[in-house]
């Protein structure tokens, strides 16, 4: 991602009437290294229920693509690819016909899941492509192969909904019939499970808020006073949203020198950073009516947290 867009979306969320930054903007080299410890957190359960999922239940996901020619699994945003490699470890076992085209945005992850992928499964066919979701499906749309998207993570639920009809109709319009999608949902539960998997007691995702102001004081030369903020998250039961903000702990201005613009905040004043939503089983059959697909099966966590559903087109 250029300098220049992080610096024009700075400038347009520090300046709109109620101030926001991308939760995207989390993931710098500091913060997906956060996001790692968030990973590791014993509040943290989405991470250990979709690796239950995907290593227990992936001989009945597979039985579920009925694929009988050779197929692409293309995955958007493959992460670290422990709980990917499951699921693709059961078909190399099972000597099938596949290859595995993971898609991100940067060089470097990529680079480094596949050096990881094949030291576990060396021979795995792996055809990584580097760029954003949106220019990658169309590249995609080209393949003669019947294809599994992948989309694990619960990665969807980071997304407001007009943005989520459009990420699933753009996969939608890519995918031949008889294609399928594998989407990881959070799912609505105990209110005060979800509370604490996204405001800890040891203050680490406080601490991947707050990497959003380094990262503007390291990129864009601010000269923000980090303690003059704090973090602010909590989840409505209600809509299943959980909404986290910074908050200006003072009156203050804050300077960003590389693009010499100044923004005032008042004492108490927000700056939304990321939405989590927790879905229910039916507002995802739902999503996926809407959107052109059949749901064909929910595959969850012997705790019913998290589901990795099955679409086909
Ligand atoms: C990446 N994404 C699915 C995480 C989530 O659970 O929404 C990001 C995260 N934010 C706070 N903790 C984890």
């Amino acid at each position: 991602m250029s300098e220049n867009t992080f610096a024009k979306d700075i400038h347009s969320g520090l300046s709109a009437p109620f101030k926001h930054i991308s939760s995207k903007y989390f993931y710098d080299d500091i913060g997906s290294g956060i996001f790692q410890d968030i990973m590791k957190m014993p509040e943290y359960y989405p991470t250990a229920c979709e690796f239950e999922i995907l290593s227990m239940q992936s001989a009945q996901i597979i039985a579920r693509l009925n694929f009988n020619e050779p197929f692409n699994i293309v995955e958007f945003g493959a992460g670290d690819g422990i709980k990917t490699r499951q699921l693709l470890k059961q078909l190399v076992d099972k000597d099938v016909d596949f290859s595995y085209v993971p898609i991100d945005i940067s060089k470097r992850a990529i680079e480094e899941l596949e050096a990881n992928m094949l030291e576990h499964l060396p021979s795995l066919k792996i055809k990584p492509m580097i760029g954003n979701y949106f220019s990658m499906i169309e590249a995609l749309s080209a393949a003669k192969e019947a294809s599994l998207f992948l989309f694990l993570g619960g990665n969807i639920g980071n997304y407001e909904k007009d943005e989520v009809d459009a990420l699933l109709t753009s996969f939608q319009k890519s995918m031949k019939p008889g294609d399928k999608l594998l989407t990881g949902f959070d799912l609505q539960k105990n209110p005060s499970t979800i509370r604490y998997a996204y405001d800890d007691p040891a203050g680490i995702t406080k601490a991947f808020n707050m990497n959003l102001l380094h990262r503007i004081n390291r990129e864009l030369g601010g000269n923000i006073q980090t303690n003059q903020f704090d973090f602010y998250s909590y989840y409505n039961p209600t809509n299943g949203e959980v909404r986290s903000y910074l908050v200006s702990l003072a009156k203050q201005k804050i300077h960003l020198q590389l693009i010499d613009k100044c923004y005032d905040f008042e004492q108490n004043e927000l700056i939304r950073t990321e939405l989590s939503r927790k879905y229910t089983l039916k507002e995802i059959e739902a999503a996926a009516t809407k959107n052109g697909f059949k749901l064909l099966e929910h595959f969850l966590d012997c705790k019913h947290y998290f589901t990795d559903s099955l679409w086909v087109k």
